[in-house]
């Protein structure tokens, strides 16, 4: 896409982190931007910043797990804006546990804010974005979409899956003769408040935790790693700067991380890659 002076952008999950480094890109580029999240107080001080920035922008509280919510923020867009030329599928939370212990209540809250957010917002807005001569989507994944760290299991699954539906989207474009373009974004860490997702969680998915479980306590040390490996992780406009160059340059995968044969980012998904290629057994990559 070329041209983004007075068009559209609408984002889940930008209120915060990845998502509103986003919507500040964009915005920066000369887009309106439709922000949907489920977080109301976060939204209220994005649209004050954004404002203060000269950004045209609006929020709209919509909970990515409810069709219903993804359908009434893509109508909002329309009527505010006219229309939507990109759409990114951002909003994530991060739940861990050993896969057999984690609470089923984990399964569900994961699976439906990080793959069925991801689908409601395909079914919402893509509709939208194949009516204009040129559009993108982006679809936020995660290394984890790449490889499989232990006590990540909904995690993992989640991501893998928006990593699939992102090359089916691909494919379909093209066989369709769309005129839009789709990226998956894979990030290692970014400093954002992903370690802190149980502020959204749903009273009705949240259990309180079974220090019984075995696998307590490395989930909690490995949480404890994970907390510390985000806090000096990428900083989130590093994120939007290479999401940015990706739709100019109608770029499928963004591997903010991966970006030589050496480092660690590379080395994992290779590893994972040639285990698939070998049949070998799947290397251990921690990502730490
Ligand atoms: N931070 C990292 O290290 C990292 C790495 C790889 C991928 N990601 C992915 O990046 C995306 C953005 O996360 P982030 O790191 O910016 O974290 P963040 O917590 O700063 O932002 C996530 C946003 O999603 C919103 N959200 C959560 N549940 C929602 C729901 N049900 N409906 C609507 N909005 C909801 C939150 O309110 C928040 O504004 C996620 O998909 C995450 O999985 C993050």
């Amino acid at each position: 896409m070329q041209n983004f002076e007075g068009r559209v952008v609408a984002i889940t999950g930008g209120a915060s982190g990845i998502g509103l480094a986003m919507a500040r890109r964009f915005g920066a580029a000369g887009m309106k931007v439709a922000i949907g999240d489920v977080e109301k107080t976060a939204l209220d001080t994005a649209m004050e910043a954004l404002a203060a920035e000269g950004i045209e922008a609006m929020g709209f509280a919509t909970d990515v797990t409810d069709q219903g919510q993804m359908d009434a923020f893509a109508q909002a867009a329309v009527k505010a804006f006219g229309g939507v030329h990109i759409f990114c599928n951002n909003a994530g939370v991060g739940g861990g546990g050993l896969s057999w212990e984690s609470p089923l209540s984990t399964w569900e809250w994961t699976l439906g804010v990080n793959l069925w957010g991801v689908i409601h917002g395909i079914r919402s807005f893509v509709p939208l974005v194949l009516q204009h001569d040129e559009g993108h989507v982006v679809n936020t994944a995660s290394v984890a979409g790449l490889v499989a760290a232990p006590y990540m299991g909904a995690y993992n699954a989640s991501k893998h899956a928006v990593v699939a539906l992102s090359e089916t989207l691909y494919h379909e474009f093209a066989i369709t003769g769309a005129k839009a373009h789709v990226s998956v974004l894979c990030p290692g860490w970014v400093n954002t408040g992903i370690a802190e997702s149980e502020r959204n969680r749903p009273a009705h998915l949240t259990e309180a935790a079974d220090t019984s479980r075995e696998g307590m306590e490395q989930s909690s040390v490995m949480a404890e790693m994970l907390k510390s490996m985000i806090s000096t992780g990428m900083d989130p406009s590093e994120v939007a700067q290479a999401v940015f160059d990706a739709v100019v340059n109608e770029q499928f995968w963004i591997q903010t991380h991966a970006k030589t044969d050496d480092d660690m980012w590379t080395k994992a998904v290779n590893s994972r890659l040639d285990s698939a290629r070998n049949r070998t057994n799947p290397p251990l990559n921690l990502l730490v």
